[in-house]
């Protein structure tokens, strides 16, 4: 769909490394597929962000196109969003520069993200560009005059920063800035899927081990394997031992969540059919199996031909780029900056 003014612009991004699981999936993924018949749609792999920590070059080529085959495969379509890859519209990392001489110090060293990845590496090794993170992000939403932003709870401080700036530099240099609104939250809450090992933890690609996190790439039985190992507790089976109780039974409150987010239905219902863990984590296997095989085989046949990812990308990058360009050049010249 191509933007009408009517029609509100949505944007998103993703970070190409460590791939992707069902909790980005269920949480964010599925959503922006839903998206793309409501909003006029901008989504883009974020390969510029990846460079903040640590990595191998062939790696992040390796992830930035597997990332691209795995949105696509997920139901993103070309003729409906705009999908590309941050760093080839090269609007992004220019519009950050701007944005940094806009941004203060404190405000940046308040974002609790950084606080937490710079205490992980160390201050003094932290890469300057961790810092500064958030700003290119900023960048990212505000070049598309992004209305909506549809970003998980760890990423608000962020959204909140990306309005304080288009805010600030509308008021310092006149109107440039379509100021985002907060997160969508997507229908029905938006699933808050939970490592399968550490239940009190966000599924993460960050997790200290795998076994807790559902990749989309897992085959089925490596995916069947996860889930028969999830923690629950050890309640003995019988009445009320499957229950929804976030507090008391974090691990069998997550099966419940994932099935209610991969079948519909509401999770404290769904415990009601259950009276021991093994049939709901048959169940919640079977489930994912189900909702994921469609999105591997796609995914399957999109890695095998890296040349049609690619024209989706160029292609993508060049409409992006058009948009992008406005919004820069408007930028550019609201700062002070001499015309070309
Ligand atoms: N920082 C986001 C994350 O780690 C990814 C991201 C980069 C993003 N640019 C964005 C998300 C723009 C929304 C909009 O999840």
């Amino acid at each position: 769909m191509t933007g009408t003014s009517t029609t509100k612009t949505v944007l998103s991004g993703i970070q190409p490394t460590g791939g992707a699981h069902l909790g980005n999936y269920l949480g964010a993924l599925r959503w922006w597929v839903d998206f793309q018949d409501r909003y006029n749609a901008y989504y883009c792999v974020v390969d510029l962000h990846a460079l903040t920590v640590p990595g191998e070059p062939e790696e992040l080529r390796r992830s930035t196109l597997d990332m691209a085959a795995l949105l696509l495969a997920c139901g993103l379509d070309p003729d409906r969003c705009t999908l590309f890859v941050q760093s080839h519209v090269r609007q992004h990392a220019e519009l950050a520069w701007l944005l940094q001489c806009t941004a203060s110090m404190g405000e940046l060293g308040r974002m609790t993200q950084f606080k937490d990845k710079a205490a992980k590496v160390g201050y003094e090794s932290a890469r300057a560009g961790l810092f500064t993170y958030p700003v290119l992000m900023a960048a990212d939403i505000l070049l598309y005059d992004t209305d909506v932003v549809p970003v998980g709870d760890d990423q608000r401080q962020h959204l909140e920063l990306t309005r304080d700036l288009a805010q600030r530099w509308n008021a310092r240099y006149g109107q440039t800035f379509t100021v985002p609104g907060a997160a969508i939250p997507p229908a029905g809450g938006g699933a808050r899927i939970m490592d399968l090992q550490e239940p009190e933890r966000k599924m993460s690609k960050s997790a200290t081990s795998d076994a807790g996190v559902v990749y989309l790439s897992d085959d089925p039985g490596a995916l069947q394997r996860k889930i028969k190992r999830a923690v629950t507790d050890l309640d003995p089976p019988g009445p009320g031992a499957v229950r929804w109780d976030r507090e008391a039974k974090p691990g069998v409150s997550n099966l419940l969540e994932l099935l209610a987010a991969l079948r519909g239905g509401d999770p404290a219902e769904l415990a009601k059919d259950y009276e021991s863990y093994g049939p709901l984590k048959a169940d919640v296997a079977a489930a994912a199996i189900e909702a994921l095989g469609p999105v591997q085989e796609r995914y399957r046949t999109l890695q095998a031909d890296p040349s049609a990812v690619l024209d989706v990308l160029r292609h993508g990058a060049a409409q992006a780029s058009a948009k992008a360009e406005e919004t820069l050049e408007r930028a550019r010249r609201a700062v002070g900056l001499l015309a070309r």
